[in-house]
């Protein structure tokens, strides 16, 4: 089926997704972090498209929006279709909101063709999927899939706010939590639409992709401990810097990400105390990220990077300390769900590409729910977690009508 001549569902795509980028917590960019007063505005406006687009919808315990269409056999297993709607500091408006705007548009378009699914359809937007806030990832996803632990409310964000409050001043319920986990059995699929945060569906010139697994991550917080003291009288042989020794364990991390093709390590934050020109550095506070497709390759590659830097802690006699905050594991994708969505986007004349995802997404979770399946998009340089991401309205579209495929497919 060529484009759609006029690319309406593209160009409702972009709508959407430009109301839904006016909810940011930082005037003059955009920045949505979970729990925040932004992202309650985003969940509001995203309530009110699924209720426009003819679902009943609601904002959950959690943060999640929640619509549901419930279609001939409402006890039936039924399809959901998800992404996120929380974002990093100064992101771009596509990452996560374009997962969710598509279902909105997917669904909105099935209603006016008519479709009497035979099962649930569902739409869901996710808030906590970023890890920009808290010191949790995927907790509202989890909570489906009945993997919520109570111990993420006690995590505190940099302000020293727990999730807890932040949860309650949003609205949400920490008692209401235990009941969002569904039934196992009770879902046939979980479909995510996603830009593909990468350069390999550019450079391949495809427009959509089918994603096989998604990447295990491990991330920490680590705290390196030296001696404030005066820049000036402190002989160089006599300092404990705490910058110094947190430059060569983030060198480390870059050596020992590198040394095979597939794997990746990142130092994303770092925070100087007390950070001024005349006084050497008493704390460094800073992030680990590391990823790889093999779970071993990902715990040789930290295990690595972590002796190397405790022996820099040991030989510039500062301390460190390292607090692991996530450890998820490779997820391959369903490979059945994948099929089907390779076969709708066949049916709509783009062959997909296959690849694996290096980003994490809501689908790690999901998939200890139901079989999981991803549809990526392609996005413009392959840039994401930046202002500049983008995507065309041709390839939305190619991605509503090949997620409208799909959901014909699983609940025609
Ligand atoms: C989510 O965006 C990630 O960091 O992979
Ligand atoms: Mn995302
Ligand atoms: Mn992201």
């Amino acid at each position: 089926m060529p484009a759609s001549s006029d690319l309406r569902l593209g160009r409702r795509t972009m709508e959407l997704l430009e109301q839904l980028a006016r909810h940011t917590d930082e005037p003059g960019r955009l920045t949505r972090l979970y729990l925040s007063l932004a992202h309650r505005r985003a969940a509001e406006a995203t309530c009110v498209m699924i209720e426009e687009a003819g679902l009943a919808a609601q904002i959950d315990a959690l943060g999640s929006v929640a619509g549901r269409w419930d279609g001939r056999r409402p006890d039936e297993p039924g399809v959901i279709i998800g992404s996120h709607i929380d974002t990093v500091v100064d992101a771009g408006r596509f990452d996560g909101t374009l997962g969710v705007v598509l279902g909105i548009v997917a669904v909105e378009e099935l209603r006016r063709e008519g479709f009497d699914p035979s099962c649930p359809i569902e739409v869901l937007a996710f808030g906590d999927e970023e890890n920009a806030r808290f010191p949790t990832n995927l907790s509202t996803s989890h909570a489906l899939a009945g993997r919520y632990d109570p111990a993420w409310l006690d995590g505190k964000d940099s302000g020293g706010i727990t999730l807890r409050e932040a949860l309650v001043s949003f609205g949400g319920d920490p008692g209401g939590i235990d009941a969002l986990a569904r039934r196992p059995g009770s879902v046939r699929g979980y479909l995510e639409v996603h830009i593909e945060q990468g350069p390999l569906l550019e450079a391949q010139d495809r427009a959509l992709g089918i994603v096989t697994a998604i990447n295990g991550i491990s991330r920490a917080r680590l705290a390196v401990t030296g001696e404030a003291g005066h820049a000036g009288t402190v002989p160089m042989s006599m300092r404990r810097d705490a910058l110094a020794a947190a430059a060569e364990m983030i060198a480390v991390v870059e050596r020992i990400g590198a040394r095979h093709s597939e794997t990746v390590a990142t130092v994303g934050a770092a925070r100087v105390e007390p950070g001024a020109v005349n006084v050497i550095p008493a704390e460094v506070r800073w992030t680990l990220d590391a990823r790889a497709p093999d779970d071993a390759v990902r715990d040789e590659m930290v295990k690595a990077i972590l002796e190397e830097c405790e022996a820099i802690a040991r030989r510039r006699g500062v301390t460190l300390a390292i607090e692991p905050t996530m450890d998820s594991p490779a997820t391959p994708m369903d490979p059945h769900l994948a099929a089907l969505l390779g076969n709708a986007c066949c049916s709509i004349g783009e062959e997909p590409l296959h690849l694996a995802s290096g980003a994490g997404h809501d689908a790690v979770a999901m998939a200890h729910l139901c079989p999981a399946a991803m549809l990526f998009v392609r996005c413009k340089g392959g840039i994401s977690h930046n202002p500049a991401e983008s995507i065309t309205v041709e390839d939305a579209d190619a991605a509503a009508r090949a997620l409208i495929e799909s959901v014909r497919m699983i609940a025609g």
